[in-house]
């Protein structure tokens, strides 16, 4: 392990507040332990939770206050740079991608990491490292609020904000159970919602319950006024599953007094699906898009890009070339 780097570049919040809080620093870098592996990153996305934690929202900047600078980032694709002396099944070079330190640890922002081995998912040779870093916190939200609402073949499933990270991806597993998908969006996503199989509503242009017939089932990746008023347009006795945790006891109790069943979640880090999912890439199952890479030094405009809530698809971060 003698070549192995000893420090790392890492983009963190220095401060909570706006983007320009994020700053590059360098950190000491131990070597892995037994069971880790060492991951050269090459890419990281950016999600909503990060903005927000930077912005000093929420559980992960509440347990982080004390604990600043602190480096925000949960998915990484990139390769193995060393291995623990316990780790037989991963070998250096090999492409690996992440769902890391979620959600008080983060530090995916990183040029290096050490990270439990049994955490990697090991790519399919024709998956790309940009969609497998794009996949991980995203594709498991969309994976366990399909898994909440159980949505099955034939139901009618309504998903707010279809084109964003998790709602592209949310649209994509839903068609595959054969539902009836039908999607939020501006009109500048409307064709890019259809192409994902869903029928696109334009949330523009008047209320949802005028535009689409009622449906079984609601994934709200909206919250807020836009979620509450979305619950209009589910049947009596619905299935209702409310993503941005802000907001959620308020959507849900508003469903619930109108005889709904709502929940909201929060996503648990699952291997097993990052895997299933990354094969239905490799098998022409499922895409990722990528709206705009910024360089790891640039992360301040990949926040700015997240903030404007106008993301198609995801926003990363290349790392190795910072
Ligand atoms: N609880 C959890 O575990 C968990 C996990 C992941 C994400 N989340 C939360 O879930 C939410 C979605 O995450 P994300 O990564 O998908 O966000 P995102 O990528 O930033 O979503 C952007 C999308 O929102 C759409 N949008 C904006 N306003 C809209 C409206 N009024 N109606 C319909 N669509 C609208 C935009 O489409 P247009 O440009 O066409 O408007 C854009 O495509 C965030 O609040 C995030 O924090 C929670």
């Amino acid at each position: 392990m003698a070549s192995l780097p000893a420090s790392t570049q890492q983009l963190a919040i220095t401060a909570f507040g706006e983007a320009n809080t994020l700053q590059l620093q360098t950190s000491v870098l131990p070597e892995p332990q037994d069971d880790q592996v060492m991951v050269a990153v090459d890419f990281s996305s950016v999600n909503p939770i990060d903005a927000k934690t930077r912005a000093g929202l929420g559980w992960a900047a509440a347990q982080n206050q004390n604990n600043l600078p602190w480096v925000p980032g949960y998915d990484i694709a990139g390769h193995v740079a060393a291995v623990g002396d316990n780790v037989t099944h991963l070998v250096v070079g090999e492409r690996v991608s992440g769902f890391i330190g979620f959600p008080l640890e983060g530090g995916a922002y990183s040029q290096y990491v050490n990270v439990a081995a049994a955490d990697l998912s090991i790519l399919p040779d024709n998956v790309s490292l940009q969609a497998a870093a794009s996949l991980p916190l995203a594709g498991q939200t969309a994976w366990q609020a399909l898994d909440k609402v159980k949505v099955n073949a034939n139901d009618r499933v309504l998903i707010l904000a279809g084109a964003g990270g998790v709602g592209h991806i949310a649209v994509q597993l839903a068609v595959a159970k054969q539902a009836q998908v039908f999607a939020t969006g501006s009109a500048d996503n409307q064709a890019f919602i259809e192409q994902l199989g869903a029928t696109a509503i334009d949330y523009r242009q008047g209320e949802l319950m005028e535009q689409v017939e009622p449906v079984d089932v609601l994934i709200d990746l909206m919250g807020g006024e836009v979620g509450l008023a979305a619950l209009a347009a589910v049947k009596p006795g619905g299935r209702v599953v409310t993503i941005p945790t802000i907001t959620a006891d308020q959507v849900c109790q508003q469903a619930e007094a109108l005889g709904l069943r709502a929940e909201g979640m929060l996503v648990s880090p699952n291997i097993e699906q990052n895997n299933a999912m990354l094969e239905m890439i490799a098998q022409g199952q499922l895409s990722v898009e990528v709206a705009v890479t910024y360089p790891l030094a640039e992360g301040v405009k990949a926040h700015q890009h997240i903030e404007s809530g106008r993301t198609r698809g995801k926003v990363l971060l290349a790392v190795s070339n910072t």
